[in-house]
């Protein structure tokens, strides 16, 4: 009798943590990839912060999870048992791993999550408990990330029929999160419905975690998969050969702008162009309620290298003056909709936000 294989799909587990609240933190080194898939641990909270300065760790909810358990990280010294040495280093922690990378909100918000996880049992609990407390949280927002990216995957995939052709920019896939993605998580979903789609990754200049990242992703998945220079997008789109784009975000303000990956926004104006629908997938943890607009949403600036000298070999003249924004803001009058967890935002206006991310129970936003 013939036996069916089902094809099997790897995992990609970005983040692990290893033991109890005196464990480490084991972190899928991207910028390695997709020439090594090779781990790096983590032991104390200046390593994490480094990783996510570096990128070895990125995409905004990767981010919020690999802060959480760099607490419990910086929360692993011996001297803490007084109640105020405790709470002068939980603040000296979360303040600084608040600084490793200011534009994805997903990081003060799970920040936010283990200051209010140790406020609610200051002054009833000893810091040995407290500290077990934080890392249960951080534990609770990695598989909850899980569940989140799983849903967002069920109500995008109803966007894509069979045959699809879709575009997408950056990386929002397995790396980015606990391990299914946003913007990708579509796309998987949509494959394990047995539907056939044909994507088109931009590179993602200057860091190229498109051609480094997603296209490595969607290749271990066997999805069809094209890679393209970022600036061929319109030609693509012109061609007729992309029927959809769906992309991650960072941050997504109470109306709806969106910010994501320099280049984001690019291809949002060009699917406008086109008629081509323009969505973004990403959790409720991704949306900052405190900001009017994507005007008010911080964009972080990167060093001039990453462009002059990208991939070890020098591109352009000694001294010229660069300007690296590493992320764009996308107007909520680009996007079709907003795929979340919970549902989509469609259309993206002021009321549909805040319906549906104030559905969500525990949904404290960041400063
Ligand atoms: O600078 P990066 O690589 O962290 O930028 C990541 C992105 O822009 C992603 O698209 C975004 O974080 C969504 S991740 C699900």
């Amino acid at each position: 009798m013939d036996r069916q294989v089902a094809a099997v799909k790897p995992k990609v587990e970005p983040i692990r943590w290893v033991g109890d609240a005196d464990g480490k933190l084991i972190l899928i080194d991207q910028t390695q990839l997709p020439l090594e898939l090779r781990e790096i641990e983590c032991r104390d909270v200046e390593t994490v912060w480094e990783a996510i300065r570096s990128l070895r760790v990125r995409g905004a909810p990767a981010i919020g999870i690999a802060a959480a358990y760099g607490v419990t990280l910086g929360l692993q010294l011996p001297a803490l048992e007084e109640p105020r040495d405790f709470e002068d280093r939980l603040r000296q922690v979360t303040q600084y791993l608040g600084e490793s990378r200011p534009t994805a909100v997903n990081l003060f918000w799970a920040l936010n999550r283990i200051k209010q996880t140790a406020a609610a049992l200051r002054g009833s609990e000893s810091c040995a408990t407290i500290r077990v407390a934080l890392l249960e949280e951080a534990q609770k927002i990695h598989h909850e990330d899980r569940e989140i990216c799983h849903a967002i995957g069920r109500f995008g995939s109803e966007l894509l029929e069979d045959g699809t052709g879709v575009l997408t920019h950056c990386n929002a896939g397995g790396l980015a999160t606990s391990e299914y993605g946003t913007a990708l998580s579509t796309f998987f979903t949509a494959q394990d419905q047995g539907k056939q789609l044909h994507v088109f990754v931009d590179e993602t200049r200057p860091l190229l975690q498109g051609s480094r990242l997603t296209a490595w992703e969607l290749a271990q998945r066997g999805i069809d998969t094209t890679l393209i220079c970022d600036s061929m997008a319109a030609q693509v789109m012109r061609e007729g050969k992309v029927q959809a784009v769906v992309t991650g975000a960072d941050r997504i303000a109470s109306n709806g702008d969106a910010a994501n990956k320099i280049g984001t926004y690019s291809i949002a104006v060009l699917a406008q162009a086109h008629g081509i629908p323009f969505y973004v997938a990403a959790p409720t943890s991704t949306f900052d309620l405190t900001l009017e607009s994507g005007n008010e949403i911080p964009i972080e600036q990167r060093a001039a290298r990453e462009i002059t000298h990208g991939f070890g070999r020098q591109t352009a003249p000694t001294g010229i003056s660069v300007y690296n924004p590493a992320f764009d803001v996308t107007p909520a009058s680009h996007i079709r909709a907003i795929i979340t967890e919970r549902g989509l935002i469609e259309p993206v206006t002021r009321e549909n936000v805040a319906r549906v991310v104030r559905m969500s129970s525990e949904n404290e936003r960041s400063s």
